[in-house]
């Protein structure tokens, strides 16, 4: 049955649970069709709540027994759990109920993949193991006993007693049941140990399939340095004795952060050169520290609900941010996250499914995983930081940790801490925890007897629900460049507080060039009228690597336009520019590979918006393309230098010096396969001994006539490895032209290897027809009705996955009336799907409402 009225939950309704929990003990016998679960949980009335009512979560679960201190009962079941009189005393609660893993196709609970049992139970996926008040401020120590005849049995903490057919496990450490996990299959170890600093010995394990046995030697390796990384950065160590990692095929994250076992998406830890990216490489290091750095920052200390969402993650990725920089290119990790930044939260902030990074209200919390949550969350973060120096955020970081160790706490708690340590008031910076959309900062300037001054003014649009934004705190950090190009005045942080500020700098010989919002300071929209010369002064002189990029960033974005509006040619001035960088030695490739980057699809259509035009997909898809296609011919012979020049002749390394050649020598391809019609990339193709370089040439090969022969030959070389086919899925949609990508993609739904089992595999498919973005708002909507008819399908299986994927309308405001007609018929009609799963009817009734 599904739920007749979804609530909507309000951050304001918050009261605590009428009961702590000192210890829960969980015994598990396996089976796929009836799994048995008995749970004995000790519970005592909670001092500090008013309300007694004893209502456990349970979903989806046969209840066998419940007992009240030995004594049978007979509790009241509704569909979201059951209510019972309890005394008001300490008690013993005991339940058995029955579950079916094997039917569980929404991956969320106890689940089967592959024939391996796994658990997913963040954010509400406890209540369908067992009844219990399944919310993050419930704390306890849990003992858990798995009796199956599988191999391996895992959960949480340390291993207690174990042998045939059984094994125990102890979690000394309170937690939250979102935090619980259970794995049980035919695994194999790839295993390590780790000594902390204060001698602590780790045993450390990769768990896989033993067909995966050779791809976890990457993982473990990262493990370890983030390990250590967390003890020298941040001084938090690991705390169990064991620490286990397992990849899951079937899984609709990237990976969870289980306490002392963390579960893993195959495609977020299994790596060989072979079958591997260099992107995925660094996903993957950057994944395993993230899940590993929750450990402090959500386990030992964690949310006290749902709406605090981003105190662990928005800190958890600002540090996994912070890791990935120290492992390689700062620089290059921050034009990275950037770029993904606009791209995804901005997109998001502009559009109806815009929300504060601490939401007020949801529906379903699985819907506000958001890019806002996250990696705005991490922005904010970053931002404190720039406010109050490094020293100052090392310090209020030591006091959250010991302040509020073991407890359930609050974006307050995390802001009083920081409050305490500098004696800074930070309810003005607040105002981004409860505030939507994405600040304009419109900069003039003025220069006057030697006096130079940047006046700065900001306007935050409405958003839904929202309409007056008071002004921010944003932290703009500027250099100034004399005119020769040398450094002037070093980076400074300017910090506006009001609607409109200006700042002076005194003494200047010459009137300097500005170089704003260095290092992307603030997560804001810089508006400032500048010219090409200023540009690509800045290009081939600004010390601050981010603006650097920026400037180029600019310069293409500036030629995009002007071709969208006028029809105009693509601009001398970028080519030249460009030239001149990519051949400059003294830069790192990886950084010179992202400068040949275009803006995408994305960020040129929401500048045109905010323009007051109407973005034509199509349109720019043909601007793109003619301006790659008159680079490509503007640089041939650079191209082919550069290709020449980056070639790795050293055994397959995945560190950023390979990566970064890499990247650069597959960019310089795809500009000679515009010339050569793929000669050379069939010959990196047919040599290629790591699939950096086979995968960069396939997607070249794509887009000739030699297609067909490579898309056969790369299908018949990985037909069985799955994270390869997924990537042989992605790559001829994404590079298909716009009217033949909703066809590709239905063909590809009927390929024998597609199934909507596999979140991985359906997003290989449809993740990849919503990136095609001139494909899928091609304007006869056959892409709205192919993912509207394949949401559908998917919804009553995993609508966990099928409402995240929604998010690819959410742009249909800023359409033609053509095109949002057509996309308003497909949201109209998903939602008239009798049953929609309260996930998918959120996004959509959200998205509609623009
Ligand atoms: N806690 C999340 C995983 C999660 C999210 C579980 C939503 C259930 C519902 C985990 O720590 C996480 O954030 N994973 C990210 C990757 C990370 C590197 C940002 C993910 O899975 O994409
Ligand atoms: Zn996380």
């Amino acid at each position: 049955m599904r739920d007749a009225a979804p609530q909507t939950i309000h951050l304001k309704d918050y009261t605590p649970f009428g009961f702590l929990v000192d210890k829960v003990a969980l015994s598990f016998r396996l089976d796929p069709q009836a799994t048995r679960v008995l749970s004995r949980i000790a519970f005592r009335p909670n001092p500090e709540a008013a309300d007694r009512r004893f209502f456990l979560h349970g979903e989806g679960l046969k209840l066998i027994e419940a007992r009240i201190d030995g004594e049978k009962i007979n509790p009241e079941i509704s569909e979201t759990g059951l209510e019972a009189a309890v005394p008001e005393r300490p008690f013993i609660w005991e339940a058995e109920v029955e579950i079916a893993p094997a039917a569980n196709t929404a991956l969320e609970g106890l689940y089967l993949s592959n024939g391996m049992y796994c658990t997913q139970c963040e954010a509400e996926g406890f209540r369908k193991i067992t009844f219990y008040p399944d919310r993050p401020d419930v704390m306890a120590p849990f003992d858990v006993r798995i009796e199956g005849d599988q191999p391996v049995l895992l959960s949480n903490g340390n291993p207690g007693a174990s042998g045939a057919g059984f094994a125990e496990w102890s979690d000394p450490w309170p937690k939250p049941s979102y935090l619980f996990a259970l794995v049980a299959g035919d695994l194999v170890a790839h295993p390590d140990r780790f000594v902390t600093r204060s001698g602590r010995e780790v045993a450390l394990n990769v768990w896989v399939r033993p067909e995966d046995a050779d791809k976890c030697a990457f993982a473990m390796e990262s493990l370890k340095k983030a390990m250590r990384w967390d003890e020298e950065k941040y001084g938090r160590e690991y705390d169990l004795d064991v620490f286990n990692i397992v990849a899951v095929d079937d899984f609709n994250m990237g990976a969870m952060e289980n306490k002392g076992l963390n579960i893993f998406n195959a495609s977020a830890v299994l790596a060989s050169p072979e079958t591997a990216t260099d992107a995925n490489f660094e996903r993957i290091e950057g994944i395993i520290a993230h899940e590993y750095f929750h450990n402090w920052t959500g386990n030992r200390i964690t949310c006290r609900d749902w709406f605090q969402l981003c105190l662990k993650e928005g800190l958890t990725v600002f540090r996994d941010s912070q890791f990935t920089a120290d492992q390689r290119s700062a620089a290059v990790k921050r034009i990275r996250d950037v770029t993904l930044l606009r791209a995804r939260q901005f997109r998001e902030d502009a559009g109806p499914l815009a929300h504060p990074v601490r939401p007020e209200s949801f529906v379903e919390i699985n819907n506000f995983y958001t890019a806002t949550v996250y990696e705005k969350g991490a922005e904010l973060v970053g931002m404190l930081r720039r406010l109050v120096g490094d020293e100052a955020y090392a310090r209020a970081l030591d006091l959250y940790f010991t302040r509020h160790d073991g407890q359930a706490v609050t974006i307050e708690d995390w802001l009083k801490a920081f409050e305490d340590v500098t004696g800074r008031d930070l309810t003005q910076f607040k105002r981004w925890y409860s505030d939507a959309g994405t600040p304009r900062l419109r900069v003039s300037e003025d220069w006057q007897d030697g006096r130079y001054t940047l006046s700065f003014e900001q306007f935050t649009p409405p958003t839904p629900g929202q309409d007056e934004k008071p002004p921010r705190v944003i932290p703009i950090a500027v250099g100034l460049l004399g005119p020769n190009g040398d450094e002037v005045r070093r980076t400074q942080i300017l910090e506006m507080t009001e609607e409109k500020q200006s700042f002076t700098f005194e003494g200047l010989a010459a009137r300097p060039v500005p170089s704003i919002l260095r290092d992307f300071s603030a997560p804001v929209i810089l508006e400032r009228e500048s010219g090409n010369a200023e540009r690509a002064f800045l290009l081939a002189h600004d010390t601050d690597p981010f603006n650097r990029w920026q400037a180029g960033r600019d310069l293409a974005r500036a030629a995009l336009l002007a071709m969208l509006r006028t029809g105009a040619a693509p601009d001398p001035a970028y080519l030249d520019a460009i030239r001149m960088l990519a051949r400059d030695e003294a830069l790192d490739p990886a950084f010179r590979a992202l400068a040949l980057d275009l803006p995408g699809e994305e960020e040129l259509a929401q500048a045109l918006f905010d323009a007051g035009e109407i973005p034509d997909p199509q349109a720019i898809w043909e601007a793109l393309e003619r301006f790659r296609q008159t680079r490509a011919e503007a640089m041939a012979d650079l191209a082919r230098a550069l290709y020449d020049a980056h070639q790795v002749t050293a055994p397959f390394a995945p560190n950023a010096a390979q990566s970064g050649a890499r990247s650069l020598a597959n960019a310089a391809l795809a500009m000679i396969t515009r010339l050569d019609g793929g000669a050379l990339a069939r010959r990196q193709y047919d040599s290629a001994d790591n699939m950096t370089l086979q995968l960069g040439a396939f997607s070249c090969l794509l887009r000739t006539d030699r297609a067909g022969a490579a898309t056969r030959a790369f299908y018949d070389q990985w037909r069985d490895e799955r994270l390869v086919i997924d990537k042989w899925f992605t790559m001829q949609i994404v590079n298909a032209r716009p009217e033949d990508a909703a066809g590709r993609a239905r063909e590809l739904a009927a390929h024998p290897d597609f199934t909507l089992k596999t979140p991985n595999r359906f997003r290989a498919v449809f993740g990849a027809l919503s990136a095609n973005q001139a494909g899928f708002h091609h304007a006869s909507g056959k892409g709205y009705a192919l993912l509207a008819d394949w949401l559908i399908r998917l919804d009553p299986l995993n609508p966990q996955t099928a409402a995240r994927m929604c998010s690819a309308f959410e742009t249909w405001r800023r359409l033609d009336p053509s095109r949002q007609k057509l996309i308003k018929a497909q949201l109209e009609r998903m939602l008239a799907v009798p049953g929609l799963s309260r996930d998918m009817t959120e996004m959509l009734t959200r998205i509609r409402a623009a």
